[in-house]
């Protein structure tokens, strides 16, 4: 592990303490894109890629942290802490101590190194592999065990209130709950799990990054979110029953869709027919049905294009060339798009030939080499040795 070795090699230049080492993966989302936050489904891996903290007390209330990827050191304060959303590394860090402080743990100060392979900013939730890391961290620190749901929970609260990101709950769960072998179904309404074997030989899950990442993603993240909930406030005038778009099936948002504006419609119907595609790839995966998983991914990458309008130009691209490949059993963007990667699932023996075309039609037509990572179904946030 890449990142490991590197705090390793470290930690005897920043304290002379022994370390405790922790670490946390970044995750792929299989389907189920912009359906957390709905209250619905999600079907993520955690990939071979993570964030390792190297951890130790300190005697004052201060914690003092390095990273390696940004090359700084900061000097945060438990007792006084920053204003959070400056747009900077720490805000995670910051806002996960803050989070856990609040919610009754007693954390010590603390020293810590932090390295990480997950790719920053490419849609791989390298901000969820650094809050839960660190989060781990901080919590087995304080003594008591650390509780993985809670400390989830703790993840989301500091994205939403440190980094200014109102995401859902998908990345900090797979990242706490990741398991080697398989993705995990979530109901992102009672927050159950279910293991869903990645079972398909000869079959490999390959990332395809487009290098890109759109000023939108971010502020448009939260204009969906809400077009989802005025889609919801407009529907409970004929159902009052709904509460979230994850309670209503297609054939009967059908029936009450006229009752929509634009965009709204379209953002609630995406989000319907992805819960619905989510549960139907669930069970393509368990009868190994890759046709049937194809199709899937191509209808909710179509649907995220056209009906969520999140994807892009180069996502969209990479999505057109994987298409042409041979043995590639689905693509699609995935993540909260405007940039970033596209997950794809490709048969062993057309690896060399799916990278070759990739790489040579992605650069020709944008003048990008994309990231191009072979990976697969990777265990969960964890102290090791
Ligand atoms: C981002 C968010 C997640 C989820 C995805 C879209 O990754 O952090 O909560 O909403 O976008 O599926």
């Amino acid at each position: 592990m890449a990142a490991r070795s590197e705090v390793l090699q470290e930690w005897p230049h920043f304290s002379k303490e022994a370390p405790r080492l922790f670490a946390a993966p970044g995750r792929v989302n299989l389907i189920g894109e912009h359906t957390d936050y709905n209250d619905g489904f999600v079907l993520p891996m955690a990939i071979d890629r993570r964030t390792v903290v190297a951890a130790a007390p300190r005697q004052d209330r201060k914690i003092r942290v390095h990273s390696r990827n940004f090359n700084e050191t900061v000097l945060l304060d438990l007792e006084n802490p920053g204003s959070g959303c400056r747009g900077v590394w720490w805000d995670y860090v910051e806002g996960m101590a803050q989070v856990l402080l609040e919610r009754g743990l007693k954390l010590p100060g603390a020293d810590l190194l932090l390295a990480s392979d997950v790719p920053i900013g490419a849609g791989l939730s390298s901000s969820a592999s650094l809050e839960i890391s660190v989060g781990l961290a901080l919590w087995s620190l304080s003594g008591q065990p650390p509780d993985m749901r809670q400390l989830a929970l703790a993840g989301q609260a500091a994205e939403h209130r440190y980094a200014g990101n109102r995401c859902g709950i998908m990345d900090q769960f797979i990242a706490a709950f990741g398991r080697p072998g398989n993705a995990l179904l979530i109901d992102c309404r009672s927050l159950d799990v279910r293991l869903v074997p990645m079972a398909l030989p000869g079959v490999q899950v390959v990332v395809c990054d487009t290098r890109v990442k759109h000023a939108l993603s971010s502020s448009e993240y939260n204009v969906r979110r809400a077009e989802c909930e005025q889609g919801v406030r407009q529907l409970q005038e004929s159902m009052p029953e709904l509460k979230m778009l994850r309670d209503i099936g297609w054939k009967q948002f059908l029936e009450v869709a006229d009752q929509l504006p634009e965009p709204v419609r379209r953002r609630c119907r995406h989000v319907v027919g992805e819960n619905a595609r989510t549960l139907s790839a669930v069970d393509a995966l368990g009868r190994g049905d890759l046709g049937e998983i194809r199709r899937l991914m191509g209808e909710s990458h179509r649907s995220l294009r056209d009906d969520y309008q999140v994807s892009c130009p180069e996502l969209d691209l990479l999505v057109e060339i994987a298409g042409t490949a041979e043995g590639v059993y689905g693509s699609r963007m995935t993540g909260g798009g405007f940039g970033g990667c596209t997950v794809n699932l490709v048969e062993t023996g057309h690896l060399d030939a799916f990278r070759e075309t990739i790489s040579r039609t992605y650069s020709r037509k944008t003048g990008i080499e994309p990231g191009i990572h072979v990976t697969s179904p990777s265990g969960g946030a964890a102290e090791f040795s």
